[in-house]
């Protein structure tokens, strides 16, 4: 504990994000503060932020920091759920695609930016969710999915609900619609009712937003209470299934499906950054909303389509994980996931978690740069959040546990975790 107090005293531990928000003077002085506080950061090797992968998103990685030391370490901080990003069919299937239709899509897809293969995938995506009468809209991320369906399916005066702890595409997405935003409690149905209750009226449109796993806690989104209550108030439900797509449910559909309730949600968002292993996003929707948020969602129609070699690859991701590859790896992800979370259960606070994304709640934004740090030195790479992505104090490591990681590697992983634990102080009952 002395040697962390003593770090801590340094000036350059001393961050939290919003330290050099706020505007300080016409001369942007945030910005000349933020450039030294980095400096000092680099300077005293402590820079653990944008570090370059030197390999792909395999469970064991090398990465290299800015001052040039290299380190091996144990991934537990990539996105890459069922390992697809380096499969050698959905590598050559993306190199097929990239040989046929070159490097970039150079358009729009409302303009000249479609290609053939984003109809095959939609029609596969569409087919893969399965429901009559319902299609997809592509994006080229999971962000401007979310931005852009919210904000063109709901306007000026109207209202989305969020759940507090929703991911910060949802909020965006929200301040853009330039509708009345309300939030409830997370995962908490009683006061989502409440605020039903108060906000809804006739011809007031409404829109309630939930993740399927909750990105920063971990947790499966109350789907089909919300949909019971939102059918109550009249009101249409987005499920963000970022972190669920492929994952929940028997087939992968998503929590929906597990939740078997996939009929009634309004809108489900994807995104191809995690489980897919590529980039991009998707609206999956009834037919007519799909074709109406194709010429209105900002996002798509003034951006790039996906490029051609990621949508090869995705298309093969998603032909795998809909078949018998998909079927052992949905087992294999959340077998690994229980037993990670019992080998930190107890000794530190994870929070709610219940899937492959476990928090460990370490608390103030101002260890977070020798943590990150302590970790590398370990051998464990894991991402951290802090305000304003989560609440004050409330910061947190996101382990992201795959179907790819051996018993190995998250005894190893925990083993880090706990370490770190005792020397910074978030050890439960130390
Ligand atoms: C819940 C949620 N929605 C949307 C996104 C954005 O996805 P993408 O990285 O594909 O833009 C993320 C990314 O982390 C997320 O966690």
């Amino acid at each position: 504990m002395d040697q962390i107090k003593k770090e801590l005293k340094q000036p350059y531990t001393e961050y939290t994000l919003d330290m050099f928000l706020r505007s300080a003077g016409k001369d942007h002085a945030e910005i000349h503060q933020f450039n030294r506080w980095r400096e000092e950061v680099i300077k005293a090797g402590k820079y653990t932020f944008e570090i370059p992968h030197l390999y792909a998103q395999k469970s064991e990685i090398e990465v290299q920091r800015i001052t040039g030391e290299k380190y091996n370490l144990i991934n537990f901080a990539s996105y890459n759920y069922l390992g697809y990003s380096y499969h050698p069919e959905v590598l050559s299937s993306a190199k097929e695609a990239l040989d046929t239709y070159g490097l970039g899509a150079t358009g729009s897809p409302l303009l000249n930016g479609t290609f053939n293969l984003h109809k095959i995938f939609e029609r596969k995506l569409a087919e893969y969710f399965g429901l009559e009468g319902y299609g997809v809209s592509l994006f080229s991320s999971g962000y401007g999915a979310n931005i852009g369906v919210i904000s063109a399916y709901i306007h000026k005066g109207e209202h989305v609900v969020l759940d507090r702890s929703s991911h910060a595409s949802l909020f965006d997405g929200a301040l853009l619609s330039q509708g009345k935003i309300t939030l409830f409690k997370h995962n908490d149905i009683e006061h989502l009712e409440k605020v039903l209750k108060r906000i809804s009226h006739e011809n007031s449109r409404v829109l309630i937003c939930t993740e399927g796993v909750y990105s920063a806690d971990g947790d499966y989104g109350k789907v089909k209470e919300i949909v019971q209550v939102a059918k109550r108030y009249d009101a249409k439900v987005l499920v963000d299934e970022a972190h669920s797509l492929l994952l929940a449910g028997s087939n992968g559909k998503g929590v929906a499906e597990e939740q078997g309730v996939l009929e009634d949600v309004d809108l489900i968002i994807g995104t191809f950054s995690k489980s897919f292993a590529g980039v991009g996003g998707c609206l999956y929707a009834k037919e007519e909303i799909i074709n109406y948020i194709n010429y209105y969602a900002r996002s798509r129609v003034f951006s790039c389509a996906i490029d051609p070699a990621v949508t090869g690859g995705l298309i093969k991701a998603l032909e795998l994980a809909g078949g018998s590859d998909g079927k052992i790896k949905r087992v294999k992800i959340k077998k690994n996931a229980k037993y990670f979370r019992s080998k930190l259960f107890g000794k530190v606070d994870i929070g709610t978690s219940e899937t492959w994304i476990i928090p460990v709640i370490y608390g103030h934004e101002r260890i977070t740069i020798p943590l990150s740090d302590f970790l590398h030195k370990e051998g464990v790479d894991i991402s951290l959040m802090m305000f304003p992505a989560v609440p004050k104090n409330k910061s947190r490591l996101r382990v992201f546990v795959t179907s790819e990681h051996s018993k190995e590697h998250m005894d190893k992983g925990a083993d880090a975790i706990l370490k770190a634990a005792k020397k910074f102080g978030f050890l439960l009952d130390d």
